[in-house]
């Protein structure tokens, strides 16, 4: 689907935004207080950012009004004085309670990318999310536990509680985490527990542990949380950041569906990846430089999931599902999943509005993304990015997290297994009922 252009622009090609450059440079004398010559930045944010700006002639000193330069579901192209980019962002933070809410482009020609990505119709899905291994997902979701992932969460928030992306301590948690993955893959020499480096773009390095899959290693499913956190901005890295919430809880989630699935012996079809991306609190980090090898080595994900928040219980509603940057066919089939295994719990949609985490690196690059989280937007933990991110905050509970963990496990034997094969080392048929109560440890 072709964005929907603005009429107030309605032959929006390069020569006519050329010519537009012409002219403004020709009459930029007439703008009071913005000199022809100053940089200028290509920018995409939300429709309603947008407005926002649109009402305060103050922030975009000189450039007032500006202008719409093409738009596509919500999410409108505009160019702003470089030097005002700080205080938009200060201004959509307070209006809006997002940090940063904007993405800037270098050239017209990337902006006008991410606006097509914005209005890109969902791509329908790469294979049939079928509903079928109800006595298995049972078995496994059962195992799940309140006590892990508390003791996961409180660990990461108190014995790393600056995992901001530069810190030292930012990269001792990654090692952490490889460490527990590891713990949870003894006896099994298939999976792979691994640290993923990014030279050139942080010291953090991200952490993933692939179980491959048996018949249809070639078609992926990645499971993913941050494992970084942030607090007091990217000025003070000392800032102290227990991030308990954002996004221990998370990786906790993450954890203690490695640790029930790989308990009971579970053998995908698929392959099944868990990721701990790295520094996503600065701009998606290790998230994008993942995503974007994947699409480079033409690897075929066939879905994404991310749990960014999954311990404050903040609306009457058990999970909020992302409705951007995620793909409407995998997000029916999230809610199946909850309606099916945890038939009492509600789901409903919400929007962050923008790439507020790590699925929106994966959509960029096509891939079909779900994302559930802890509340609907704006209800979420108001805790989050301050010190006080604790799990004193969060009750010393686990309750509500452990719902995504068996959210987690549906989802990771849904996928992961296919139909027809047989799935256990034990060889036992895929869809007897006996096959995984034997094996659970
Ligand atoms: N956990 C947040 C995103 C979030 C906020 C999800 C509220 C659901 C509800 C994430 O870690 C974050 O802070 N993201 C940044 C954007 C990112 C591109 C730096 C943000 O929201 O400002
Ligand atoms: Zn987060």
């Amino acid at each position: 689907m072709k964005p929907k252009l603005s009429s107030a622009l309605p032959l929006l090609s390069l020569p006519g935004i050329l010519l537009l450059s012409l002219l403004t440079v020709v009459l930029g004398g007439l703008a009071p207080r913005a000199s022809a010559d100053e940089a200028q930045t290509w920018i995409t944010l939300g429709a309603d950012a947008f407005a926002t700006l649109q009402e305060d002639a103050d922030v975009t000193r000189g450039r007032h009004p500006l202008t719409n330069y093409g738009e596509s579901s919500d999410v409108v192209m505009t160019r702003v004085p470089t030097r005002v980019l700080a205080d938009i962002s200060a201004k959509i933070h307070t209006a809006h309670r997002r940090c940063g809410g904007f993405m800037a482009h270098r050239t017209l020609q990337q902006a006008q990318e991410a606006l097509d990505r914005a209005g890109a119709a969902d791509r329908g899905a790469p294979i049939a999310y079928i509903l079928d291994r109800q006595a298995q997902v049972q078995q496994l979701a059962d195992q799940v536990q309140e006590a892990p992932i508390l003791a996961t969460m409180a660990s990461l928030s108190n014995d790393f509680n600056n995992r901001y992306h530069a810190h030292p301590s930012g990269t001792s948690a990654s090692e952490w985490i490889r460490n527990r993955w590891q713990s949870y893959a003894l006896g099994r020499s298939d999976v792979i527990v691994e640290l993923v480096s990014h030279p050139g773009a942080t010291s953090q390095p991200s952490v993933v542990l692939t179980i491959p899959g048996t018949t249809l290693p070639d078609e992926v499913i990645v499971l993913g949380a941050h494992l970084d956190s942030i607090a007091g901005g990217t000025s003070n890295p000392d800032f102290l950041a227990p991030g308990a919430d954002d996004d221990a809880s998370g990786i906790a989630v993450l954890s203690e569906v490695i640790r029930v699935t790989l308990a009971g012996d579970f053998r995908p079809q698929r392959t099944v990846s868990f990721m701990g991306y790295a520094a996503e609190e600065v701009g998606l980090v290790g998230s994008q430089a993942i995503a974007t090898a994947y699409r480079a080595a033409g690897t075929n994900v066939v879905a994404v999931l991310q749990f960014d928040l999954a311990a404050f219980n903040g609306s009457t509603e058990d999970f909020g599902l992302l409705t951007d940057r995620t793909n409407s066919t995998l997000t029916t089939f999230v809610t199946e999943l909850i309606d099916t295994y945890q038939p009492t719990l509600l789901w409903t949609l919400t929007a962050c509005g923008y790439g507020c985490s790590d699925h929106a690196s994966w959509h960029a690059q096509g891939y079909p993304t779900a994302m559930p989280t802890e509340a609907r937007f704006g209800e979420h933990n108001q805790a989050i990015h301050t010190t006080s991110d604790t799990v004193a905050t969060l009750n010393n509970s686990a309750a509500h997290a452990a719902k995504f963990a068996r959210l987690g496990v549906a989802f990771a034997v849904e996928i992961g297994i296919d139909g027809g094969g047989e799935i256990f080392a034990n060889g036992f048929e895929e869809g007897s009922t006996n096959g995984w109560s034997s094996t659970t440890r």
